[in-house]
């Protein structure tokens, strides 16, 4: 099936050589083509240009785009949608004064939706994250990646893997899947952590590792959590079975993760809320991305993570919903983009690309996802009419999306 978009009033995000990712004063270089064509057949992009220089051809669906821009579909790198009900109440009792802290040392938090998740069928698990996939993909994201991490059970940190990969493969938005079994210590463990950790990396890991369902590893770093001595027992653990490290770091603490993250050739450390100068200083010269997650910030109100401070510095960044429960109740990489722009003092050059190419890099996917590329995935964004793609962020609160097609389907 070929799909082509004419008179595309400006097609964003265009690389004629792919590349990995954009960093520094690059991430605020948008290449794009005004008044454009694009083809996609079947499941990729083959084509795109200058209308003046669209040639004769026949296509399934032509789609007339005029006063439209088109972007690639937006890459989420950082979300945990596979969770059981949700925490409003808790959104309550922080209205009335308690912290997130708080909440969580009295049971609520992370426990609190373990404990669901742990009562719920593998069936009802997938029909609710089912439609948060549905819901996701009609505001224009076409890759995520998914963390297990309310199970803390070995047999529930399974299901929701297992429950990813059905997700993954009943839907044609590109699936990743994390193991977050370190994302809490259960009740029973809170006296005995190491026996937590011993029963992550001698049942958990190997289990999922042989199941092959699980490509990275992730680990809450952070004060009352794990600390950075487990941390790092866990990624190494992870490692040995081939998981590659994506971790949880400097949400409300600076302890060192980054400097784990960075040690173990993390492929991103996400969150970065609280950085000191040597956390910046530690990802420079690597590979790490660093991901910020905004509409966290938003719905907790704790600080926005220091992106001028990053970019400045030269290094790249990627934006991800961090789509819970209990901190970011919202998978929309609109609001995403938009609150980086207005609270970040991000560009929109600078949000786009770390919305797209930049967050395919924290998955893995940047060879198939985040820019208009030829052979890339057919994952496009078509607006609905506006005047320029500033007004995307600016308009934050209006869902501009026209249509979305993932895999070469309109959705
Ligand atoms: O990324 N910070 C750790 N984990 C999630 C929130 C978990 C929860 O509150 O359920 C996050 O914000
Ligand atoms: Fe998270």
């Amino acid at each position: 099936m070929t799909i082509l978009i004419t008179h595309i009033k400006e097609l964003l995000q265009v690389r004629d050589q792919n590349i990995e990712k954009v960093s520094g004063s690059d991430m605020n270089l948008l290449p794009t083509i005004k008044n454009a064509y694009l083809l996609l057949e079947n499941e990729l992009i083959s084509d795109y240009g200058k209308m003046e220089f669209l040639p004769m051809l026949e296509a399934d669906i032509v789609i007339n785009a005029r006063g439209k821009i088109v972007l690639p579909a937006w890459c989420d790198s950082h979300t945990h949608i596979v969770y059981s009900g949700n925490r409003e109440g808790e959104f309550v009792d922080r209205i009335n004064g308690l912290s997130y802290e708080e909440i969580a040392k009295k049971g609520g938090g992370i426990l609190n939706s373990a404990k669901k998740l742990q009562e719920t069928l593998k069936e009802d698990l997938y029909e609710q994250a089912a439609l948060r996939i549905e819901e996701v993909m009609s505001l224009g994201t076409g890759a995520v990646e998914i963390k297990s991490g309310y199970g803390l059970t070995v047999d529930a940190e399974v299901k929701i893997l297992q429950v990813i990969k059905k997700l993954a493969s009943n839907f044609p938005i590109e699936i990743k899947a994390t193991f977050l079994g370190a994302h809490a210590f259960p009740t029973k463990f809170k006296n005995n952590q190491e026996k937590y950790i011993d029963l992550i990396c001698d049942s958990m890991i190997p289990k999922i590792a042989e199941n092959n369902l699980a490509e990275f590893i992730d680990v809450f770093c952070e004060t009352g959590y794990f600390n950075t001595r487990q941390t790092e027992r866990i990624l190494k653990t992870g490692k040995q079975f081939g998981l590659i490290p994506k971790i949880h770091v400097n949400q409300f603490t600076s302890i060192g993760g980054i400097q784990i993250g960075v040690k173990y050739k993390a492929l991103s450390v996400d969150h970065l809320e609280i950085m000191k100068s040597e956390d910046i200083d530690a990802l420079i010269n690597s590979e790490t991305m660093p991901v910020a997650l905004p509409s966290c910030s938003y719905f907790l109100s704790i600080p926005y993570t220091p992106a001028r401070k990053i970019i400045d510095q030269g290094l790249a960044l990627a934006l991800a919903t961090d789509y819970n429960p209990g901190s970011t109740p919202s998978g929309n990489m609109n609001f995403v983009v938009a609150t980086a722009c207005i609270k970040m003092k991000m560009t929109p050059e600078e949000a786009i690309n770390a919305a797209t190419i930049n967050g395919a890099y924290a998955m893995n996917l940047s060879k198939s996802h985040g820019s208009i590329t030829k052979k890339k995935k057919a994952n496009i964004i078509i607006t609905k009419k506006i005047p320029s793609y500033s007004y995307i962020p600016y308009a934050f609160g209006s869902n501009l999306i026209d249509q979305v097609i993932i895999n070469g389907k309109i959705i």
